[in-house]
This record gives structure tokens, C-alpha cells and sequence, in this order.
């Protein structure tokens, strides 16, 4: 009984996937929540009111400007009274709508009104989800800290192939469970602590139009910050340019570069802990100028410099120096050896050390393995989900800020 006690306002949008959101209803009371539904009225051409209602045993919400149902509760109330907003599903249209800040009905303006996180199970045709207007709006939610879980790829229900397949009621409870999973804002073992988290590449201009980057896709990154909010932290996600959605709860601030993301962690002291979870360029171009190199039949000749280290700049501050540093060690030679080596050369505190060899898919997967080296020893982990690695990490880091 994850849920128990927990509020959902559960936003069911217009696509023909709202009929699997009946099955969410059923599975968020059986883990002992309670879902407040919201029907739109595309929604309603697709489910009644009736079994909506009839399954979350509770009035569903429909019209912003109803007189009765704004003197019960108004909409500002509904959307905070919730523990975490849901939207499956999420069309593109609600989508685009919340991306910009539209109000122009029940579903639009609670999730203008809300201060809780919100979560989006996107639904729709394929060609609409790779639009690129809707995939702005992704990327406008997620940099505002919406989480998202799905679509999935596979057959449609208009007869198409590809991404845009609602995510499955039990994934939904997942991800419901995880943005709600440990403490309510405020209280949890990391309650008044201030976390720094770095994620995902940087890109290291050569020109104005081409960069240097590498495969990081901020998952890692991503998880932990996740996993440090649901403990009552506050934190500072600094992310390049990651691929990965954007954990709720955070302050999020995006940089490209890698002095952008030092200048960054800097301006986010002092914190108790920060995690070093992204995959720094060690170089930028030394000459990256505001013109096109041209084509000229010779290749340029590239000159690099190197970039700050972001993880030693900190574990190394002789003041306001966090009390728990932990750099991450990305290898795929002489794991360990090289691990306890950097634990030593950068001063960290900790380090979490994975091999990304070729043909382990850590690199831009959802899976990692590794091994946890501190002072007192080290802790080797099995293969586990990167959400899994990031909840041991966030349990460790609880333990030694307590
Ligand atoms: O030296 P290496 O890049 O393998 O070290 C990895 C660790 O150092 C990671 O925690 C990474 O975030 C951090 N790092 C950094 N700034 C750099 C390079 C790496 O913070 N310029």
C-alpha cells in the first residue's frame, strides 16, 4: 500500500487511450490512494463521467466555471489539496496548452494553479508526438520540471507504428509511486539539507554550429536528483544539454558548456552534498570562434584546451566546501584501479565508479553497475536500474548527512 494516504488529481484527457486511466484508477485505490478525477471534455467523448466516477468512488471534475462545484471547492483548491497531478492521458493538446501557460479550462488551469509536482502520460498519434512542436513542449515541461512517463512504441490505435502508445496503467502506477515514493515536501531524512546535482554531457562549441559532446543522456543524473527530492531534499540539478526528462521538485538550471556548468554549481552554494553526476567534456576547442569554419579541402587542425575540473574546484574549496562530495568515474579499463586513484586525485569524499566498456550499454542506458568507493572501503552493487542505483545512492547519502 504505496500510495496510502496520497491524493492524485488524475487529469484524463481526450485520446482513445483514456480508457486504459480507468484501469489507473483502480490500481492507484488498490495501493491505497485515491484518485480525484478531472474529465476534459475531449475525455468525455471517450469515457463517461459515470464509470469515471463510479471507479474513483468520487465526483468528477469537469467545468471551470461551475458555480456549485467552485462553492464545494474551487479550482485553486483541487489543485492543491493533491499530492501530485497526473495527465493521462496527456494529449498533445494538453500538452501544448500547460508548455505555454493557456488556462482556458478545468484541466488547463489547475495545472496553472497547482504547486505540486506533476507527472504526464503522453498519448497520441505518432506523427503528433514527433512533431516538432510538440516535442518543443516536451522539452518546455520538462525544463519546468514535469516528469513523464512513456508513450511507448508500438502499434496504434489509428493502424500507425512508432512511439506515442500510452505508457501501461501498472507503468503509470510505477511512476506514481516513484514521484511520490518517500517523503511529502518538507519532511524525510534529507528535509532542510540542499543538494547540488550535475547531469548529462556538456557541448563544447567548435564553431557556432558544431560541438563536441559525448553519450552521456543524463539518466544517472536525473534518477539521483529524483531520489534526493523524494527524501525531503532541496536541489540544484545543473544539467547540460541531457536527453533524459528533467526530475520534479528541482531547481532546474540548463548550460551547455562546461565553465557554464562550474559557474553554475558555484552560484548554487553552499549545500550540504553534491553529486557530480555529469559526463564533462576534459576539453574544449581553444579557439571556438563566432564563424563557420569553411570546407577548404584541408581538415582544420583542432587545438584543445582544457576544461576546469568541476568535481576537484569543489572537493578542493578551502571554504564553504560541501560536506559530502561524490564524483562519478565513468572508465572502461582498470575500473577500480582507476577509481580509487581519482577518488584520491579529485579529493572527493566518494565515488561511484561504472564501466561503460563497449557492449555493457551503461553509456546512454537505463541500466548501470557499480561500485561505491569511500574511506572506509568499497561496494560492489549488481546490475541494477539506473532509478535503483540512484535510490541506494540517495538511502547513502541520507545516512551520512544525518
Ligand atoms: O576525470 P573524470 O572525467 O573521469 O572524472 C569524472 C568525475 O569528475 C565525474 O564526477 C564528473 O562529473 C567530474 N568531472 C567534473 N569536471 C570535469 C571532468 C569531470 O566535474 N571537467
Amino acid at each position: 500500500m504505496t500510495l496510502e494516504g496520497r491524493r492524485i488529481l488524475l487529469i484524463v484527457g481526450g485520446g482513445i487511450a483514456a480508457y486504459k486511466s480507468l484501469e489507473l484508477v483502480r490500481l492507484i485505490a488498490k495501493s491505497g490512494g485515491h484518485a480525484v478525477p478531472v474529465l476534459t471534455a475531449g475525455g468525455r467523448e471517450f469515457i463517461t463521467p459515470l464509470t469515471l466516477g463510479a471507479l474513483a468512488q468520487e465526483e468528477v471534475h469537469e467545468a471551470l466555471f461551475d458555480l456549485s462545484a467552485e462553492a464545494e471547492m474551487g479550482h485553486i483548491e483541487l489543485s492543491r489539496s493533491a499530492d501530485l497531478v497526473v495527465v493521462a492521458p496527456a494529449t498533445a493538446d494538453l500538452m501544448a496548452k500547460a508548455a505555454n501557460g493557456h488556462a482556458d479550462d478545468l484541466a488547463s488551469t489547475l495545472l496553472m494553479a497547482t504547486d505540486k509536482p506533476v507527472l504526464m502520460a503522453p498519448a497520441m498519434n505518432v506523427r503528433m508526438w514527433l512533431h516538432p512542436a510538440t516535442q518543443r513542449n516536451r522539452a518546455r515541461l520538462a525544463a519546468d520540471g514535469v516528469a513523464f512517463v512513456g508513450p511507448g512504441e508500438g502499434e496504434m490505435a489509428c493502424g500507425e507504428f512508432g512511439p506515442g502508445r500510452m505508457a501501461e496503467p501498472p507503468e503509470i502506477l510505477a511512476a506514481i509511486e516513484a514521484a511520490l515514493g518517500g517523503a511529502r515536501p518538507g519532511s524525510g531524512p534529507l528535509a532542510g539539507r540542499h543538494v547540488i546535482v550535475t547531469s548529462g554531457p556538456t557541448h563544447e562549441p567548435i564553431d557556432p554550429v558544431r560541438y563536441i559532446a559525448n553519450r552521456s543522456s543524463g539518466r544517472q543524473g536525473s534518477a539521483i536528483a529524483a531520489a534526493l527530492v523524494r527524501r525531503g531534499a532541496r536541489v540544484t540539478f545543473v544539467t547540460g544539454p541531457a536527453v533524459a526528462p528533467r526530475p520534479a521538485g528541482c531547481t532546474i538550471v540548463e548550460v551547455e558548456t562546461a565553465a557554464e556548468m562550474l559557474a553554475a554549481v558555484e552560484a548554487a552554494l553552499p549545500a550540504d552534498a553534491a553529486v557530480f553526476a555529469a559526463a564533462v567534456a576534459d576539453w574544449r576547442v581553444a579557439s571556438a570562434g563566432n564563424s563557420k569554419i569553411k570546407k577548404t579541402g584541408s581538415a582544420p587542425a583542432l587545438t584543445l584546451t582544457e576544461n576546469p575540473d568541476i568535481l576537484a574546484t569543489i572537493a578542493r574549496r578551502e571554504t564553504g566546501r560541501p560536506r559530502l562530495v561524490v564524483g562519478f568515474a565513468a572508465e572502461t579499463d582498470d575500473l577500480l584501479a582507476h577509481a580509487r586513484a581519482k577518488r584520491l586525485r579529485k579529493g572527493c569524499d566518494w565515488l561511484v565508479a561504472n564501466d561503460v566498456g563497449s557492449g555493457t550499454g551503461v553509456m546512454g542506458g537505463t541500466e548501470n553497475k557499480v561500485t561505491l568507493i569511500t574511506a572506509e572501503g568499497e561496494e560492489s552493487w549488481p546490475r541494477l536500474d539506473k532509478t535503483e542505483v540512484a535510490e541506494r545512492l540517495a538511502d547513502r547519502i541520507a545516512e551520512a548527512l544525518a
